[in-house]
């Protein structure tokens, strides 16, 4: 899949597809004039508040707010990544997707195949004579043969080329490629990588097999192992468990990070189908990335040990710059020595169910932690407080998550509200972060300006033309040296270019990554949409501009520079 999708196609594809073809399959429509009508597949609900519009190929859920075309229908419903959603299309109407020269890796597809097939085998062992160790262990970790199907559970058998016998036909390459076989250190010799272990195999969210773990059943070291990365399988991104947990609950609405494959599937046993695992790694950025695309809330469950608090406090720090008021975070902490498998099979899943309920949302675990150990009495605490939280509530996207924890911050801090947001809108200077209160400059200096106007603006570069002048002026105002105002001003210059073009004068610039990631993601609204949507955030960004230079000098000698005075010498000690 190298290389670029001329924008030319995707105008052309997208005039062939109907967007009936695409969401009828998936979801139940029940036509009425030009319109379709079905049960939302993105939340819960009873009346059908789902419409697929056929006139302007587009679909609205007036539950849920979901909209979006064909492509970005795909992306979200079937967890496609742009260029699949394309694929996807252009197969339905029997187009072949022309690529530019130039950049991306190519994905070897057939890693799928071996690995859908290696899968197989392993179920196929599970279910034979030779597996009574393997059944008796997974009988006596209570699971039923219901669950190891649903989860595809099966067994590697002892002997160093099981595997590598049964799948010859593929060729001893693609093997070692999928991370089945590994190569004798020094020597010729490959040998099979599971052996004599329970297989969970990790299945991508459209239920592809991309890696395995495997699980000793009787003693022997290590406990785990799993599947290396491979051009199909990155830890840092993939959960185990979303798939199915996907499968399980229609419009699912959350999930439940645990640490273990067992747990995941302990908790599928007992009812609680939304658990999902990391892969043996921390919990990282993009693995949020990837959750907040299927759901809104996402309950981290960790140890009440410290290990268990310190990877909490690391997910807190993953999480920040992908919430939102809609894209929620809650943390709960189990009994020392307990996990959620011992939890669940010991006391319910009643008992688990409440310990969700009482979740703590991020926003109070974060202050909690930073406030652990300071006194709130006295004013040097205080501003200590504000000096460590407001780094953090920097690096959240704005908007109403980020008022909540000012205003929470604020309260606690006893500090004026409007002052604490001033200071975590400052954007942070590369080789200056400092870490303390930064007063606000005129204007900001480097930064992205603001990211969902400039996503827009990456989107639909056209639409600048028919900005209002004036607007658009002030957007591209020369003394801003934003990455949105760089944009602006690369259009104002030259007309009529369109997404790649823009994004191409950027390249080998700082901004070019940010750029390309926008012009890819989700939310494909129509142009008639956006265009009035792009004004009046263009306008209200233009405002908060002029207003943030304004206030500059009162906030220079206001109270958050008399809080940073005071508590510089603690910083100091502190970190
Ligand atoms: P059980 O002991 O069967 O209950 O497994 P668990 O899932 O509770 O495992 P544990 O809490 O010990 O570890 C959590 C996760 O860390 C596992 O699911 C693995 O992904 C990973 N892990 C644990 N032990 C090992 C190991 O020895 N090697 C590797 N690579 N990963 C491990
Ligand atoms: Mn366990």
């Amino acid at each position: 899949m190298a290389g670029r999708i001329p924008e030319s196609f995707i105008n052309d594809l997208l005039g062939r597809v109907d967007i009936v073809d695409v969401i009828g399959p998936r979801v139940q429509l029940k036509k009425s004039g030009r319109n379709h009508k079905g049960l939302c597949p993105f939340h819960d609900e009873k009346t059908p508040s789902f419409n697929v519009n056929e006139d302007r190929q587009t679909y609205h859920c007036f539950g849920c707010e979901a909209h979006g075309t064909a492509i970005g229908f795909l992306m979200e419903y079937d967890s496609q990544t742009f260029p699949e959603a394309i694929e996807t299309l252009a197969s339905m109407v029997g187009m072949e997707v022309p690529r530019e020269a130039g950049r991306g890796p190519k994905v070897d597809t057939g890693l799928y195949d071996v690995l859908g097939a290696a899968a197989r085998e392993f179920q196929r062992w599970l279910r034979s004579g030779d597996a009574a160790a393997a059944v008796a262990y997974l009988r006596e970790r209570g699971l039923s043969g219901e669950i190891a199907r649903d989860f595809g559970i099966g067994l590697a058998p002892e002997g160093w080329d099981r595997l590598k016998t049964a799948l010859a036909s593929y060729g001893e390459q693609r093997l070692i490629d999928a991370g089945l076989l590994v190569r004798q250190e020094g020597g010729q010799r490959t040998y099979d990588r599971f052996r004599e272990r329970i297989v969970f195999p990790i299945r991508n969210t459209r239920g592809r097999v991309i890696g395995f773990g495997g699980r000793v059943f009787g003693d022997g070291q290590p406990k785990y192992i799993n599947s290396p990365e491979t051009e199909v399988f990155r830890k840092g991104r993939e959960l185990y468990g979303l798939y199915e947990a996907r499968r399980a609950q229609r419009g699912l609405q959350s999930v439940v990070v645990v640490e273990g494959y067992m747990d995941v599937v302990a908790l599928a046993q007992h009812g609680v189908t939304n658990a999902v695992a990391t892969l043996g790694t921390a919990i990282g950025q993009s693995h949020f990335e990837t959750l907040y695309r299927h759901v809104n809330l996402v309950v981290c469950c960790f140890d009440g040990d410290d290990a268990g608090r310190s990877a909490a406090w690391k997910a807190v720090d993953a999480a920040f710059p992908v919430l939102s008021e809609t894209r929620q975070l809650k943390f709960v902490f189990l009994p020392e020595g307990e996990d959620p498998d011992t939890i669940v099979r010991d006391q319910g899943q009643e008992h688990f169910r409440n310990l969700l309920d009482e979740a703590v949302p991020v926003g109070e675990y974060f202050l909690d932690h930073l406030q652990e150990g300071l006194d709130l009495d006295q004013a040097d605490g205080r501003a200590l407080l504000a000096e460590l939280a407001v780094p953090h509530i920097r690096r959240l996207p704005q908007g109403a998550l980020q008022e909540i924890l000012v205003n929470d911050l604020a309260t606690r801090a006893r500090m004026d509200p409007s002052a604490i947001a001033r200071a975590a809108r400052a954007t942070i200077e590369p080789d200056d972060r400092r870490r303390h209160v930064e007063v606000p400059r005129a204007t900001g200096e480097g930064g992205i300006g603001n990211k969902p106007l400039l996503k827009y603006v990456v989107q639909y570069p056209q639409l600048i033309d028919g900005m209002d002048p004036t607007v658009r002026a002030d957007l591209a105002d020369a003394a801003d040296v934003s990455l949105l105002a760089d944009v602006v001003r690369h259009l104002v210059e030259e007309p009529g270019m369109n997404t790649g073009t823009l994004i191409g004068c950027f390249v080998g610039r700082t901004g070019y990554d940010d750029l390309a990631a926008m012009a890819e993601e989700e939310t494909l609204l129509p142009m008639e949409a956006i265009a009035g949507d792009m004004e009046t955030r263009a306008r209200r960004y233009v405002l908060e501009r002029h207003g943030a230079a304004l206030t500059r000098r009162a906030v220079e000698s206001g109270l958050v520079e008399d809080a940073k005075r005071r508590s510089d010498a603690k910083v100091q000690q502190a970190l």
